[in-house]
């Protein structure tokens, strides 16, 4: 039995569906019990609902399991803490194996929720646990966020150089390599970097939309003083706010690039390219894909699917 943490979100959904796809069974640890019914949709065979801030709640999540994937709040100030209470329960629980979903280049102090995974990182390297952390970039999926005024007017707008690279990474390629770490052996004490396979950046990823959606799609750097007044207006405040507003000042600067040798590795073939994931998630309808082709559109992608 193996418990993921943050398991009814994004990140947790991929995984479930990953586990759930191998025949690995799952202990979804979720916040609210509206989240019962989407964790099981993506496969879980057993949930727990609490706050993964809590001691108690952690002691039930995790007994009698053999291994846990922390998948953390996401940009929440607490994260350190949230970490370190879920190792703390890991230890009393004596799991074998503790997975930590981190991200590509936590080091980078200008980030603080990368900063953050630094400190859960070296709180784990230091717990005597049987430890894996996985870096992945930033999701294809992403673009999800912006889907629709991509797909009704054509517009791409980031609040960052529309010429950043960034190694953009297929949720389920990160998915499946992490049921490669939680169900083969030879895992432990690894640091696995799990980045796409090209330097992506705004401008290329309207390219292929526009490719994919049969009309033209512009990418379009927002001023990122004006992202800031519309998110603050819109009710986001303090931490998220100002972690956001560092991550975009960072993506302006350098992107966040690197290497996907790693991922290829895990998974045994090419990770997946932008061009692909946009057909799989943007295309009009199946009919483009081949008889027997089997979509398989993600639990958190199939949420954010209408009609093109
Ligand atoms: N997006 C990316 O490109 C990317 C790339 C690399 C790494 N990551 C990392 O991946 C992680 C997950 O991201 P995501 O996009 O999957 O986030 P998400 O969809 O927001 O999922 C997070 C889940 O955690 C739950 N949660 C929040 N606070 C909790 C608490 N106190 N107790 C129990 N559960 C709680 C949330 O429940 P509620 O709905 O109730 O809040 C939600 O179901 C983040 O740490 C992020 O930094 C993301």
């Amino acid at each position: 039995m193996i418990v993921i943490t943050g398991a009814a979100g994004k990140t947790g959904r991929a995984l479930t569906w990953a586990l759930a796809e191998r025949g690995a069974r799952v202990r979804a640890f979720v916040r609210r019990p509206e989240q019962v019914a989407v964790a099981v949709a993506a496969g879980a065979s057993e949930i727990v609902v609490g706050d993964v801030g809590e001691p108690a709640d952690l002691d039930e999540a995790l007994r009698g399991c053999s291994a846990i994937y922390h998948i953390a709040p996401n940009v929440h100030p607490d994260e350190p803490a949230i970490g370190r209470a879920v190792i703390a329960a890991a230890q009393r629980a004596g799991v074998e194996r503790f997975v930590f979903h981190s991200v590509l280049r936590p080091q980078l102090r200008a980030m603080p929720h990368h900063e953050a995974k630094a400190r859960v990182e070296e709180a784990l390297f230091e717990s005597g646990l049987a430890v894996t952390v996985l870096q992945p970039g930033p999701y294809q999926q992403n673009t999800l966020d912006a889907r629709e005024a991509i797909v009704r007017i054509g517009d791409f707008a980031v609040p960052y150089r529309v010429d950043a690279p960034f190694a953009a990474v297929d949720l389920r390629d990160v998915a499946q390599a992490a049921a490669v770490v939680l169900c083969e052996d030879g895992h432990e004490d690894a640091v696995y970097e799990l980045a796409g396979p090209e330097a992506l950046t705004p401008r290329l990823i309207a390219g292929h939309l526009a490719e994919v959606l049969g009309r033209p799609v512009t990418a379009r750097r927002i001023d990122p003083r004006d992202w800031y007044e519309e998110a603050r207006a819109g009710g986001l405040s303090g931490y998220p706010l100002e972690t956001l507003t560092a991550m975009f000042a960072f993506y302006d600067r350098h992107g966040l690039t690197g290497n996907p040798r790693t991922l290829a590795a895990l998974l045994d073939r090419a990770p997946t390219r932008f061009a692909d994931f946009a057909r799989r998630v943007f295309g009009p309808d199946d009919a483009h894909y081949a008889p027997g082709f089997q979509r398989q559109v993600l639990p958190s992608e199939r949420d954010s699917l209408g009609s093109n």
